[in-house]
Formats: C-alpha cells, sequence, structure tokens
C-alpha cells in the first residue's frame, strides 16, 4: 500500500490544468468523497497494526499535497479571470450612492432665500459668548431666570462665558459695528440647558432678523412676517400676531401661522385652535439701540426670532425633535428630492 501512496504523491505533485473546470474535476477525482484519497482511509482500517503509524503520516501527508497543488491551481484560475475583468471596458460602472442634504439645512436655506429676496444679508457670530451679547446689552435684567444656570450653559463664571441660547446676540454684535439703515438675518446654534424630549433639545437652530432704519414701524414687521409665512408654507396661509413679552422688544408678539395641516379647521397638531405658534418678534426696545450706540430718537426697527426644526417640523410633519440629531440614513433620505 505503501507504494501505491508514494505513486499517488508523485501524481498529484505534477498535476495540470488548462481551465478552471478541469481543475475542479481533479479536485472531485482526488478528494471529494468518493474520489481516491479518501478511499484510501477506508483501505486503511485493513492496515496492520504495526504498519498502521507510517500508512497513515503518509495518507495525510498525500492528501495535504493534493490540496496545496490543486488549490493553487484553481487561484492560478480565478487570478487570471479577475484581470480579464478589469479590463472589459464594457462592463457597467459601480454606482456611487447619492447623498442628500439635512433637512434642517434644506429649511436653513429656504428661508435665507426668501428674506434674501427682500433685501436681508446674512451675518453669523461665535456660538461662545459673554454676558453682554446674550442678556445684558439685550436689557435682560440681572435676576432674570434665563441667567440661571439651569436655563444657559455656563463655561465659566466671573467674567460670564456661555453657550449662546439664541443669535440675538449676533443682532447686538452687528448692531455695534454698524449703523442703520440694518436689514439683515442671523442663522446658528444655540444652546440650552433643556431636558431632551420629542419636542425639546439642548441643542437647536435658528434664524433671527433685524431691520433698522428710520420710521420702520410694526406694520412693516409684520407685512414682512406675512410675506415669509406665504412664501414659507403657501400663499393660503394665514397669520395672527398675539400680544407676548420679551426684554428686548417692545411691543413684543408671538406669532402664529393658520394649520399647515388642517389649514385652520381644527386637528391635533394644532390641538384644535387652528393655529400654530413659529416665532416670537417685536419692536427693538430703544434701550438696546442705545446700547449698541444707535440714536434711538432717530431711528425705530423690529426684529424677529424663529426655531428652524420647528418650521422643519412642521413643514415636512416631523413628529420628534431628535430625529434631526440621530443621523439615521433611513429618516435623511426621505429628503432626497428636496436638496
Ligand atoms: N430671541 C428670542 C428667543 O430666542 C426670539 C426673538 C427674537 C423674539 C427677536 C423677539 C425678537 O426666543
Amino acid at each position: 500500500m505503501l507504494d501505491k501512496i508514494k505513486d499517488l504523491l508523485e501524481e498529484v505533485k505534477g498535476l495540470t490544468a488548462e481551465t478552471a473546470e478541469e481543475a475542479e474535476q481533479l479536485r472531485i477525482k482526488y478528494l471529494s468523497k468518493k474520489g481516491i484519497i479518501p478511499s484510501l482511509f477506508n483501505e486503511f482500517k485493513s492496515v496492520p497494526n504495526d504498519q498502521k503509524k507510517a500508512v497513515g503520516q503518509a495518507i495525510n501527508e498525500l492528501k495535504n499535497t493534493a490540496q496545496e497543488s490543486i488549490n493553487n491551481l484553481k487561484e492560478q484560475f480565478e487570478q487570471s479571470n479577475l484581470t480579464s475583468g478589469a479590463s472589459d471596458l464594457t462592463l457597467p460602472g459601480s454606482q456611487m450612492p447619492i447623498g442628500s442634504r439635512h433637512p434642517l439645512s434644506i429649511v436653513r436655506k429656504q428661508i435665507v432665500d426668501i428674506f434674501d429676496r427682500i433685501g436681508f444679508t446674512v451675518a453669523e457670530g461665535p456660538e461662545i459668548e459673554d454676558d453682554w451679547h446674550v442678556f445684558e446689552a439685550l436689557n435682560f435684567p440681572p435676576e432674570h431666570p434665563a441667567r440661571d444656570m439651569q436655563d444657559t450653559f455656563f463655561i465659566n463664571q466671573d467674567p460670564d462665558i456661555l453657550l449662546r441660547t439664541h443669535t440675538s446676540s449676533v443682532q447686538i454684535r452687528t448692531m455695534e459695528n454698524q449703523q442703520p439703515p440694518i436689514r439683515a438675518i442671523f442663522p446658528g446654534r444655540v444652546f440650552r440647558n433643556e431636558a431632551i424630549s420629542a419636542r425639546a433639545h439642548c441643542i437647536f437652530h435658528q434664524v433671527e432678523g433685524l431691520y433698522i432704519d428710520e420710521d420702520v414701524s410694526f406694520a412693516d414687521l409684520r407685512q414682512t412676517l406675512l410675506y415669509f409665512a406665504k412664501e414659507m408654507f403657501g400663499k393660503e396661509t394665514r397669520i395672527r400676531l398675539r400680544p407676548s413679552y420679551f426684554p428686548f422688544t417692545e411691543p413684543s408678539a408671538e406669532m402664529d401661522i393658520s394649520c399647515t395641516l388642517c389649514g385652520g379647521e381644527g386637528c391635533n397638531i394644532c390641538k384644535y385652535t387652528g393655529w400654530v405658534e413659529i416665532l416670537g418678534c417685536g419692536m427693538v426696545d430703544p434701550a438696546v439701540l442705545s446700547n449698541c450706540n444707535i440714536d434711538p430718537e432717530k431711528y425705530t426697527g423690529f426684529a424677529f426670532g424663529m426655531g428652524i426644526e420647528r418650521i422643519a417640523m412642521l413643514k415636512y410633519q416631523i413628529n420628534d425633535i431628535r430625529l434631526f440629531f440621530e443621523n439615521d440614513v433611513r429618516f435623511l433620505e426621505q429628503f432626497k428630492a428636496e436638496s
């Protein structure tokens, strides 16, 4: 039996094949269940005990050698397949997946474009701010709750350095650097120390706007915001201004739009009132103008501020603000057509 194995060993060392199929045939001949080598293991049972060790070793060597040379043959064919495939210029190219813009970027751009058409420029400012630009210059009294650690992320105290809680800080920076007429909007990220839920997040985005000139009136404010609401939510949109309070505007108001879902009939988006709140606004308080060295006897102006998430949620009927920050592609992919 040992001789037979030796012959086979020589045989498998010299195996050749012209094609992948031939190599496969060789595998079947020598190594498959009913092939030559496995059948040697059957014969092995009848080998006398004193020869078992030597025969066993020889069969194993034969099996390994056969496996190795057949694998080598096969590999050779796989490689030549690859090279011929790579040079086949008629094969279709592999597709690159197309990404989509984030819904907040889409909505921010829409807002910026709408105001751009009526002459508003865009300005940005730092996210890390001092107390003066976020609170003091905006007329927040020292004991105002927004100045509480509970609402504001402080980086340093005395002097107070903090993450801005609204982009009104950029209004101050703009007025400090420029005399009227000023007509600008301020998109940016803001931070508030709030528990994260479906309706609130500690990071969100705002666009604020400012218009300062001689004889700017509340009627100008209303008309500008009506134009914005119709451009953003459709021509049939109506607005309503309700009295409100902000330290930096007087008078102040909150603006509602007629519900985008039911058009004012009443549904669970508008809690059956027909109206949804979208922004805060008002006439810039003369004290704020003075803080920025703008003469309040000569100039008046209006300001407004809105959350981009809120506008996007209404526009696309998104019911959980956390979706904007999770970066789940199944959510983001749905905005492909918009970008
Ligand atoms: N800064 C206000 C806020 O963050 C919004 C606002 C801006 C209100 C301008 C009135 C005028 O809530």
